[in-house]
């Protein structure tokens, strides 16, 4: 098949903001409500009983705990987990804070792990557009911050991780980040102008990745810090908006397994494309390591190698940057498969038929 030229008039049509690529267009709009909503949302809890913090969410709704978790490794005093499961780890009890990430808020994962946490006494924030979470922890007399519904959850990124952030900013347990907030949604209004569908692909390098990515397997390598949780977010990217397979490692782990096997088979090797993240932040060992394995261990390798670079200056302008380009990339690749970057039926098939 054919694939779709990028720069066609229908791409360049004007797109509603619940569409992905409209979605994506507006995430610096929709970081900047987020903001709006916290200064103007009371959700509190005690921070000065707070010795560990859990994001339980799935999908869509945990990317932004994944973030949170990376952004605040070296900020915060208190370990931040990410929990992906019906249940919460055992040491979760009054001195925890839960937070509980669902868009939807029907999450059957996301709703038993609340209940496991209002069992165990844990303080609870939902971070929720509504549904039955917000129902619970309203009843509960939790605390409730209520985002803007209608969108996809992985095209909400900006309104479920900003309210994070912010809720541990304003309960001093992060340091007080304004500036860089604004910082990362000037740059994403800059990078917009090159990566949006008005702006063809000879400037534009969303289009260009998704073009060195089209007919191949997408295997995006991040690093530990920053470009990890970036990197596994392009790749659930690729398989819900371009409907393909694709795969995430991340360095220095890759350095001690994945690097040994790009070897046999050489037709599949060859239809590997390899994107690798990097930042300003990575360890210097780590960007070594990067150098090392991409221009001597890999060179011979039949696979494609790519390297795209953050923008910006602070740990979050860093990691939007790169996550902002992945969601652009994503959804042309989806255009150049004819498809629809939207709609996800399968995950709503499986979601139907196990509430049978
Ligand atoms: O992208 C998706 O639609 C999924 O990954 C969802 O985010 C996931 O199924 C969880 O749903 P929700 O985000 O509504 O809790």
């Amino acid at each position: 098949m054919e694939p779709f030229n990028l720069d066609d008039d229908t791409l360049l049509a004007a797109h509603d903001p619940s569409d992905m690529l409209g979605a994506i267009y507006g995430l610096p709009e929709q970081m900047e409500e987020a903001v709006r909503l916290m200064e103007h949302t009371g959700a509190k809890f005690d921070a000065s009983l707070v010795q560990t913090i859990v994001v339980t969410g799935l999908g869509g709704s945990a990317v932004g705990g994944d973030m949170l978790r990376t952004y605040a490794g070296d900020k915060c005093p208190v370990p931040i987990l990410v929990n992906r499961s019906y249940t919460l780890p055992s040491y979760v009890g009054k001195d925890t804070l839960v937070i509980a990430v669902s868009y939807s808020g029907n999450t059957e994962e996301t709703l038993s792990a609340y209940a496991d946490a209002k069992a165990r006494g844990a303080q609870i924030v939902a971070v929720t557009s509504g549904g039955i979470l917000k129902k619970q922890a309203w009843e509960d007399g939790h605390a409730v911050i209520t985002v803007p519904g209608g969108l996809q959850p992985r095209a909400a990124a900006g309104y479920l991780f900003i309210p994070q952030l912010m809720l541990l900013q304003q309960a001093g347990l992060l340091p007080e980040g304004h500036a860089e907030i604004e910082e990362t949604v000037r740059l994403l209004r800059e990078m917009r102008k090159l990566l949006a569908p008005a702006s063809p692909t000879e400037q534009n390098l969303a289009k260009q990745t998704a073009l060195r990515l089209y007919g191949k397997i997408p295997l995006i390598h991040g690093a530990v810090g920053l470009t990890e949780v970036i990197a596994y977010r392009w790749k659930t990217q690729i398989n819900e908006n371009a409907q393909t397979p694709a795969f995430a490692h991340c360095y220095p782990e890759l350095n001690h397994n994945e690097i040994v096997g790009f070897d046999v088979p050489q037709e599949l090797i060859e239809k590997l494309e390899i994107i690798t993240l990097t930042c300003s932040r990575n360890h210097p060992r780590v960007q070594k390591r990067i150098e090392i394995t991409a221009g001597e261990v890999l060179a011979a390798a039949s696979c494609g190698q790519t390297e795209l670079a953050a923008l910006g200056e602070s740990d979050l302008a860093q990691m939007f940057s790169l996550l902002y380009l992945g969601d652009y990339a994503s959804a042309y690749l989806a255009a150049l498969y004819g498809l629809d970057p939207t709609p996800v039926e399968k995950i709503e098939y499986l979601k139907r038929r196990l509430a049978d």
